[in-house]
């Protein structure tokens, strides 16, 4: 599995959308809610589930500039905006020009899924080149190392903490933060002034859900990378949670945290 392939991408986002936290979407709703329109950058857009997500949140006129360094994602996410949303695609790698992602008339900056790959500087970054704008940033679906699966494995909490030692490689930014990502994002916005609004948005994959089979793959690939695991460990443990996938006995709940952080005055 390709982690961002655009099959990858459109078998994640009904579970992003339904976990998407309420009561940040609503406070992006009530930023916006006196706007006729909105200029609005997607970070890392992938196939554009953003822009389908906020749609109905955001006023009627809608100007989407969605970056991403995949061209093929981009082509799809240009393809895929909703009726009414105009989008310009943008190919570029964030980790080298992020600034040239900001520049230019925006209201509102917007990732899903996203914050874990970054690094410490690189989301330093980020937030400096937001706060120097004074923009309001949407974040969703950051994943934050919760993993609760049912019925419990003996060796649930060693693989987890394997996936989430493995969160933690360089993906293109520097040493990636991982499941800390959000927190830390919360924790600089809150240091420059920022009002932040967060919550949980964890996936709920219940036991009839074929990717369940795919993250306990991905789980399990992932221990194999990483030195001191136990073989026997990692495939007993995937052999015992595919053997209750496929008898319909287990769910799975993955936590990630939604935020929206706003400047307490607009430009
Ligand atoms: C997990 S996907 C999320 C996509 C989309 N935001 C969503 O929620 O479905 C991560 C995205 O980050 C993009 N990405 C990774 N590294 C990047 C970089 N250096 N510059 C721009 N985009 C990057 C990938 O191409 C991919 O679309």
């Amino acid at each position: 599995m390709s982690l961002f392939s655009a099959d990858w991408l459109d078998r994640r986002e009904p579970h992003d959308r339904r976990a998407r936290n309420p009561a940040v979407l609503a406070a992006v709703t009530k930023a916006f809610a006196n706007d006729a329109s909105v200029s609005a950058v997607d970070l890392a857009c992938g196939t554009g589930a953003t822009v389908r997500a906020l749609g109905e949140a955001l006023p009627r006129h809608q100007h989407w500039r969605l970056i991403d360094n995949d061209l093929g994602l981009l082509a799809r996410a240009k393809a895929a905006a909703p009726q009414g949303a105009r989008a310009n695609i943008m190919a570029i790698d964030l980790a080298r020009d992020l600034e040239a992602a900001l520049d230019g008339p925006v209201d509102l900056v917007t990732t899903s899924a996203f914050l874990d790959l970054v690094s410490e500087d690189w989301l330093e970054r980020l937030v400096t080149e937001i706060a120097a704008r004074r923009l309001p940033f949407y974040a969703a679906l950051s994943y934050d190392g919760r993993v609760v699966m049912t019925p419990v494995d003996d060796a649930d909490a060693t693989i987890v903490s394997a996936f989430n030692r493995h969160q933690t490689s360089d993906k293109g930014f520097g040493p990636a933060l991982g499941p800390a990502s959000a927190a830390h994002a919360v924790t600089m916005f809150e240091r420059l002034g920022y009002q932040v609004v967060q919550g949980k948005a964890d996936w709920r994959i219940e036991a009839s859900d074929p990717l369940q089979m795919e993250i306990v793959s991905s789980m399990a690939a992932a221990a194999r990378e990483l030195v001191g695991v136990p073989q026997a460990t990692i495939e007993g443990w995937a052999t015992r949670r595919r053997i209750l996938a496929a008898a319909g006995r287990s769910t799975l709940q993955i936590g990630h945290i939604d935020f929206f952080a706003r400047p307490t005055e607009r430009r």
